[in-house]
């Protein structure tokens, strides 16, 4: 992944820790004995949680971050990447250092998982929620041996996605596609692929496709198939009524009505 999406996550952090009242180059803190709830609506984002001074995280998360509590007791652990493929963290010392999350492929679910903080009998917590990509993406396909789903409806409906760090789109040519068990190639119907490794690919329906499903691999050049060496980006496409079709709809109905009301 390159310059643009890089751009777009600079944007998304900015929007991300604001809502947690901070701002892009601050860190997201919380305060004795409350919970702060801070969310990640994008892939590629980047969290970071500070306790107050002097008090330490649990789970532990030098020098990187395995577990997390996956409930808001704080009582049960889970590992973060089971959670969240490809989420990771660091923290360069326990007390007095910010956990550092990274998040470059948004789950298949929404989930949520915390932290603690603690000083004697001091408490407060963070409650972090990861969305699920939109149909419509923006979504990274940047963890091995993942797949990621996404959906394209009627004309005129768009999907976005990319390439994790290191990985290249196949088919190459943006005129084919793979079938949707991402192993034979074929010709990109009614729709076209737009965009290029240096920002998010955009994929829009020209008119209304035929429902199937189709995918896009991301791994080493030439690469093929669902497996350990790459990311399957998995397309439900269906004609189905896009925002086309609905205008038209919201069009029509209007006149059909006064065609009753003065016949
Ligand atoms: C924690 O895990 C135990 C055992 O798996 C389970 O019985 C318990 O309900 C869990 N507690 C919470 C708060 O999720
Ligand atoms: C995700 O959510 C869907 C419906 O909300 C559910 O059917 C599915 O089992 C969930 N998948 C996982 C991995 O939890
Ligand atoms: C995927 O492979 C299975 C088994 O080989 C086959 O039945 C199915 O039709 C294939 N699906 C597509 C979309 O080509
Ligand atoms: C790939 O994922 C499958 C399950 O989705 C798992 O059983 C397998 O061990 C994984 N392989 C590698 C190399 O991680």
């Amino acid at each position: 992944m390159a310059a643009t999406v890089h751009v777009i996550v600079a944007t998304t952090v900015m929007l991300l820790v604001s809502s947690a009242r901070a701002n892009n180059d601050e860190i997201v803190s919380c305060t004795q004995n409350q919970v702060l709830q801070t969310s990640v609506t994008k892939p590629g984002a980047v969290l970071k949680l500070q306790c107050p001074s002097s008090y330490t995280i649990s789970p532990t998360c030098t020098p990187k971050v395995g577990n997390v509590f996956s409930d808001d007791s704080c009582s049960n652990m889970t590992t973060l990447s089971d959670l969240c493929p490809g989420a990771s963290g660091t923290q360069a010392s326990a007390t007095d250092n910010p956990v550092v999350l990274t998040f470059p492929q948004l789950p298949k679910n929404e989930t949520t998982f915390y932290f603690k903080c603690t000083q004697s009998s001091n408490w407060c917590k963070f409650a972090v929620t990861v969305s699920a990509a939109p149909p419509g993406g923006p979504q990274v396909c940047a963890v091995k041996n993942t797949s990621v789903a996404l959906a394209l409806k009627g004309e005129g409906g768009t999907t976005q996605f990319a390439c994790g760090a290191g990985l290249e789109l196949n088919p190459a040519n943006a005129k084919k596609v793979y079938d949707g068990n991402c192993t034979e190639e074929e010709d990109l119907k009614d729709m076209t692929l737009t965009g290029s490794s240096d920002s998010y690919y955009m994929l829009k329906a020209d008119k209304a496709p035929k429902d199937q499903t189709i995918c896009y691999v991301c791994g080493a050049a030439g690469s093929k198939g669902m497996g350990a060496e790459t990311c399957a980006v998995l397309i439900s496409v269906s004609a189905g009524s896009g925002l086309a079709a609905l205008s038209v709809f919201g069009l029509a109905l209007p006149c059909v009505l006064a065609l009753l009301h003065f016949t």
